[in-house]
């Protein structure tokens, strides 16, 4: 039996509810938005567990959550991190099978957060590891690998070419590389020259610096060429509208992040009237809420398995002891391409 102490060390959120501000995850200071504090290990519920915390990744959604801009409200005093990997040590009524499993997880609403020793959550939002994944796979291992599936699926059905912006990002170079795997041509949007490679190597048919100054002139080429009927969008700015006023017709502008604070202004209406090109959103959480139980878990799978044979890696920058997490969470982010990974 797993001794379980009666405090734990966690970064605790410091405001509460939404700031309706909409400034991107950006952070200067995390002791802005976060308190680290000793307080009691907390009790899971029914059909929750406890556990203990091995490994959380830090994702643009934690930083947008701690900013009061995400799509739910923050909780004052609660521990802050939605996502990680760690042991179950304890469980509420109807959950006791998870108990012993290393697990991956996601913080459901409500719960006590992944950035503390301890988190809970509910048991349907863990999955149970294979020993074969790292610790740093298991603590990244759900919101992108997850998302990553579910929006190339939806690219697959318009056509053999899709767009996607940050694609240096964790999510963006997973979609790279399933995009190559399933045959398809992803157009890689950057905006450091020398990623350019890395992302042709992972599989992009065609990669575009952002920050050239005739960005937009490359991408309608490559556009005219490829034709593109999907852009997974996880900047949403105005480079972003301009890509998108360049693809053809029926082509779909699927915002899922807003990594810039830019807003952009949309300067081709018509579009959407004569060539019936239509913008939307993305959200994991829906997905999974519309998603049946059966074909999430063959996803898991699937995902599983391409961490397990290397296919997909988790990229790591920097790994942050938690009780560092207030002081250096700022500047550990300052380090591109790869997760700030947060141990206890
Ligand atoms: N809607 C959903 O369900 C869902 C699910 C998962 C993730 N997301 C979103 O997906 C995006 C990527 O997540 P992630 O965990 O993969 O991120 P990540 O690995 O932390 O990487 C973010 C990268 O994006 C690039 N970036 C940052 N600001 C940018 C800007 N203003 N313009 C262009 N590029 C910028 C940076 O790379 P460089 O420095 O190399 O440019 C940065 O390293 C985030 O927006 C996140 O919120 C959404």
């Amino acid at each position: 039996m797993t001794e379980i102490p009666a405090t734990m060390f966690a970064a605790l959120q410091r405001h509460e509810g939404y700031s309706g501000t909409a400034e991107g995850p950006a952070i200067a200071d995390a002791a802005d938005y976060l308190d680290a504090a000793e307080i009691p290990v907390p009790t899971p519920g029914k059909g929750q567990v406890l556990i203990r915390l091995r490994t959380a990744s830090v994702n643009p959604s934690d930083l947008h959550f701690i900013k009061g801009e995400y799509g739910q409200p923050r909780i004052k005093g609660n521990p802050a991190g939605f996502e990680g990997c760690g042991d179950v040590v304890a469980a509420g009524e109807g959950a006791e099978g998870l108990v012993g499993q290393r697990v991956a997880f996601v913080v459901a609403l409500g719960c006590s957060g992944a950035w503390a020793e301890y988190a809970t959550t509910d048991a349907i939002n863990c999955i149970p590891l294979r020993p074969d994944i790292s610790d740093d796979d298991g603590s990244a291992q759900i919101v992108n690998p997850l998302t990553a599936m579910a929006m190339v699926d939806i690219a697959r059905q318009d056509g053999e070419s899709f767009v996607v912006s940050a694609a240096t990002s964790q999510l963006g170079k997973l979609m790279v590389s399933l995009g190559k795997d399933l045959g398809l041509k992803p157009i890689a949007l950057v905006r450091r020259a020398e990623a350019v490679q890395p992302l042709k190597d992972m599989g992009a048919a065609e990669v575009v610096v952002t920050t050239d100054e005739d960005a937009v002139q490359q991408f309608a080429k490559i556009s005219a060429a490829l034709k593109p009927r999907v852009f997974l969008d996880a900047v949403s700015d105005q480079f972003s509208e301009q890509v998108f006023a360049a693809m053809p017709n029926k082509a779909r502008w699927i915002s899922y992040g807003k990594l810039s604070s830019e807003l952009p202004k949309l300067t081709m209406m018509g579009q959407l009237i004569f060539q019936s090109k239509r913008i939307e959103g993305f959200w994991l959480t829906s997905w999974m809420m519309s998603t049946p139980p059966a074909d999430q878990m063959r996803v898991v799978g699937e995902v599983q398995a391409r961490f397990a044979d290397g296919r997909w890696k988790t990229d790591v920058s920097v790994h942050l002891p938690l009780r560092d997490v207030v002081s250096g969470l700022a500047d550990a982010l300052k380090k591109t391409d790869g997760k700030v990974i947060i141990t206890p």
